[in-house]
């Protein structure tokens, strides 16, 4: 099956993974009205390109939080990468790595954040985090992920409690018995209640920041007047998202919500963006809009369902070309 756009990756998934695995990761909330949305906003939005700029030399890298990537798309953190390969984040990380790119490994990864390191050691990494009821348990993530040399601190604010994905619920889905959520084993133990915190505010960010050395990237702000905050509260980075539409439904296209977050931003910090990011074109309509950089989530995981770390190369190359072309095209 020749591969030529991230929508043949989409299919391979869905035809070949578990039913119960693809349903899992291509759930929205609610109506999944949000998750569309997502990609039809990206649809509405027309370039007015630009003629005889000289396109022969294209320099498409950029640079988050000051570190070089080779252009501006990277891995947004997703659970359970497990499901969708064996290698699971093993395999996410050294595809990053090759392709010279961020990667967000999450608080619910298959692998334990030293196993991540070490598939891929000097591989730029950021590791997400929730903030859980065991506070002890988050302090600890964070600082095992800073000592293992993660870069960035992403602190995900739109997940007081999980959203309603209707397909989980009829599947009753659970992980395999084989595959742990790692990093959290110890506690889950401690503490057999719901782990996420509801109770977190604004004010918790002062308590990451007495915990770690590391930039505090805030992710999951659709709003000017949240982004404001953010900045107010001293993060270095913004990630414009709605979680894939897997939250509340019903809210913004993250592309839309982008022109109102940078403006209010007004530089003062870096401004990302995911959810919906599905051909190089995209991507440069994300960074004309604002974004420094984007993320990708469900086509990373349907790359590793295709062939694990060679299948997200895949992913991930397909999206640079179609990124660079649509460059030039524009002017
Ligand atoms: C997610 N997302 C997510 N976000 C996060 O901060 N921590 C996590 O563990 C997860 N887990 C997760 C699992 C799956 C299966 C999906 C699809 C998404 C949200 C993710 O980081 C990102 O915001 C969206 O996936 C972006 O939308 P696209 O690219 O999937 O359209």
């Amino acid at each position: 099956m020749a591969m030529v756009c991230i929508s043949d990756f989409e299919a391979y998934a869905k035809k070949y993974l578990p039913k119960i695995a693809w349903d899992y990761f291509a759930a929205g909330a609610d109506d999944c009205t949000t998750r569309d949305e997502n990609i039809l906003a990206y649809k509405r939005i027309r370039f007015r390109p630009r003629m005889l700029r000289d396109v022969s030399v294209m320099d498409i890298r950029t640079k988050i939080l000051g570190s070089e990537i080779s252009f501006p798309v990277g891995i947004a953190p997703t659970g359970f990468h497990q499901l969708a390969w064996p290698d699971g984040e093993k395999s996410t990380a050294r595809a990053a790595r090759a392709m010279n790119t961020c990667y967000i490994a999450s608080t619910y990864s298959t692998c334990m954040l030293e196993e991540i390191s070490a598939a891929a050691p000097g591989g730029l990494r950021w590791f997400q985090l929730y903030i859980h009821r065991n506070r002890a348990a988050s302090q600890q993530l964070v600082q095992r992920a800073e000592a293992l040399g993660f870069q960035g601190l992403v602190l995900t604010v739109d997940l007081p409690y999980t959203g309603k994905r209707r397909d989980d619920i009829r599947n009753g889905f659970r992980l395999p018995p084989h595959m742990k959520v790692k990093n959290l084993e110890r506690a889950f133990e401690v503490c057999k209640m719901s782990l996420l915190d509801p109770s977190v505010t604004w004010n918790d960010i002062y308590w990451l920041q007495s915990l770690t050395c590391l930039p505090i990237i805030i992710k999951g702000i659709l709003t000017r007047e949240d982004a404001e905050l953010a900045v107010r509260h001293g993060v270095q980075g913004i990630i414009v998202s709605n979680h894939g539409g897997r939250q509340l439904d019903e809210g913004p296209a993250t592309i839309d919500a982008l022109v109102e977050v940078v403006k209010a931003v007004r530089g003062r910090v870096e401004v990302y963006v995911d959810g919906g990011i599905r051909k190089g074109s995209d991507v440069l309509k994300a960074l004309a809009l604002g974004a420094k950089c984007v993320f990708i989530g469900r086509p990373a995981l349907w790359g590793l369902a295709y062939k694990g770390e060679e299948g997200l190369q895949d992913v991930l190359r397909i999206l640079q070309d179609e990124f660079r072309l649509s460059m030039a095209l524009a002017g």
